[in-house]
């Protein structure tokens, strides 16, 4: 079969031919299986998928999977020197000097933000890209625009630009793109949002065979947020981005809805230390929390997967009773564009990891499959892995409460169920601050719905200086 497939093609597409055979010798010819049933249009469209996959690379990352994870924390493990949040009037000062490192270098229009939202969001089963999800508790805006509002915001009270640079992936770049056409840009500047994409991989069954999801439709996986790296490199992003002006990326994931966009502290302290790469952190909730832990190994920053740590290094204790290795990562970063750059053009690649994973295929009789038990591979590398590579690093632990409330299943925790009480919670200890009473369940939660535009006000300081004590709080409140 093989064999007249070469021949038809050399006929057909006879620029292809290289591609096919690296198709064949990485025995993945079984993607031609249909070839005689499916229309030109639809050879084209595979051939293209077929030019831009490195069979023998997909083959040996699969091969890697294979083998028994290597113990990565081999070697000497202590904890990372971690900011943690201001107890004393001598670290609220130093917290206030970097806030104005910060607020300085937001001011000069160093600084720009990237969002990364180019994950397929499975576990939430949403259609479109994870960014238009409806979450505000009141006026149901979506995760961009409660982004974009919070860029809006900043411009405004440091008087500046903020470059926003957002990853997506082919699968979901035209719908996120048409959303923020549809939204009118969220009245920010069209100029100064820019979509670009990552790259792609091949998903692949348990024996290492692709997988299809249509006759004519080989299965691909965006590569990780790891892909960042290569994107920003050779889509040209950095370029535009020194164009700019910009010096630093403030990095964080498109699903976070508490996410502090550009934190004058976290910008201040990462310049101030002239840092390569920073990050924030939360303290753990309990020893067995699946969460990266970010830990000191020989020297190097590192963030650990939970699955890495041995259960003793988990529940290791200080003298204090506090876990020894409390730093879990919420994946909010500081990254130094000429480190970036630097990295890239060094080759210094970060690995892959393979995730196993329930993806729809279609069986040797062109059926569809949902399959209920796991039976793919993808591939990804992770933006974290490029701390091996980091001299210099700050590490500013922050309350997970005020910061960190990520959208990624259906129900349950890390729900849209979740992120929406985490935002009125917020919007609620703010106000009591500011000395309004508002009324908590046992569990904490405020009993009510709360929303506060980021163009009112920003954070709980702005909200003091516009609030009038004497507010009553019925139970419902949009500001
Ligand atoms: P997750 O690992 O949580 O993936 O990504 P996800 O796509 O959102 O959800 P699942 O795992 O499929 O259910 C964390 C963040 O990294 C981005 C996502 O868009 C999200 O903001 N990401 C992930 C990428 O930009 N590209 C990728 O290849 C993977």
């Amino acid at each position: 079969m093989n064999i007249k497939i070469l021949e038809k093609l050399d006929k057909e597409f006879p620029s292809h031919k290289s591609c096919l055979r690296n198709a064949l010798e990485a025995g993945q010819g079984h993607i031609f299986r249909w070839w005689d049933e499916i229309t030109s249009r639809e050879k084209k469209h595979l051939l293209e998928q077929i030019a831009s996959i490195d069979f023998q690379f997909v083959n040996k990352l699969f091969r890697d999977s294979l083998r028994k994870a290597t113990n990565r924390t081999k070697g000497c493990l202590v904890p990372p020197k971690v900011i943690t949040p201001p107890a004393n009037d001598f670290e609220r000062n130093v917290e206030q000097n970097a806030r104005k490192v910060g607020e300085e270098a937001l001011r000069e229009r160093k600084i720009a933000v990237l969002t990364v939202a180019g994950g397929h969001g499975t576990r939430l089963g949403s259609n479109g890209p994870k960014g238009t999800l409806p979450i505000a508790p009141i006026s149901r805006k979506s995760i961009f625009q409660l982004h974009a509002e919070k860029i809006h915001a900043i411009q405004k009270r440091y008087d500046t630009y903020i470059p926003w640079y957002i990853m997506t992936s082919e699968t979901n770049n035209h719908a996120t793109q048409a959303f923020f056409k549809e939204n009118q840009f969220f009245r920010l500047d069209p100029q100064q949002i820019s979509f670009f994409t990552q790259g792609m991989l091949p998903a692949v069954d348990l024996r290492g065979n692709l997988l299809m999801s249509s006759k004519s439709n080989i299965v691909m996986s965006p590569n990780g947020h790891g892909g960042t790296i290569i994107a920003l490199n050779e889509k040209g992003i950095l370029n535009d981005m020194k164009r700019r002006g910009v010096k630093e990326i403030f990095y964080h994931q498109v699903d976070n809805i508490l996410i502090k966009i550009a934190d004058p502290v976290f910008v201040g302290y990462h310049l101030k230390d002239g840092a390569e790469m920073s990050l924030k952190v939360v303290k753990k909730y309990h020893p067995e929390e699946k969460v990266g832990v970010v830990v000191c190994l020989n020297g190097c920053l590192q963030i650990i997967e939970y699955s890495e740590l041995s259960r003793e290094d988990m529940y290791a204790k200080n003298d204090d009773g506090a876990l020894k290795y409390n730093a879990g990562s919420i994946a909010v970063h500081m990254i130094n564009i000429d480190f970036l750059e630097k990295v890239y053009q060094k080759g210094k690649t970060l690995p892959y990891h393979a995730a196993i994973k329930k993806v729809p295929y279609i069986n040797g009789n062109g059926v569809l499959v949902n399959p209920k038990r796991d039976n793919a591979v993808k591939f990804e590398s992770f933006i974290f892995d490029m701390l091996k590579h980091v001299k210099k690093g700050v590490i500013m632990e922050v309350l997970r409460q005020d910061e960190f409330s990520p959208v990624k299943n259906v129900e349950g925790e890390n729900s849209p169920v979740t992120a929406k009480q985490d935002m009125v919670n917020l919007f609620g200890r703010w106000l009591c601050n500011a000395g309004v009473s508002i009324p908590t369940d046992s569990q904490g939660n405020v009993i009510g719905l709360i929303e506060i535009n980021p163009c009112f006000a920003l954070d709980e300081e702005e909200l003091k200086g516009k609030i009038n004590k004497t507010l009553k709080f019925n139970g419902f409140l949009r500001l």
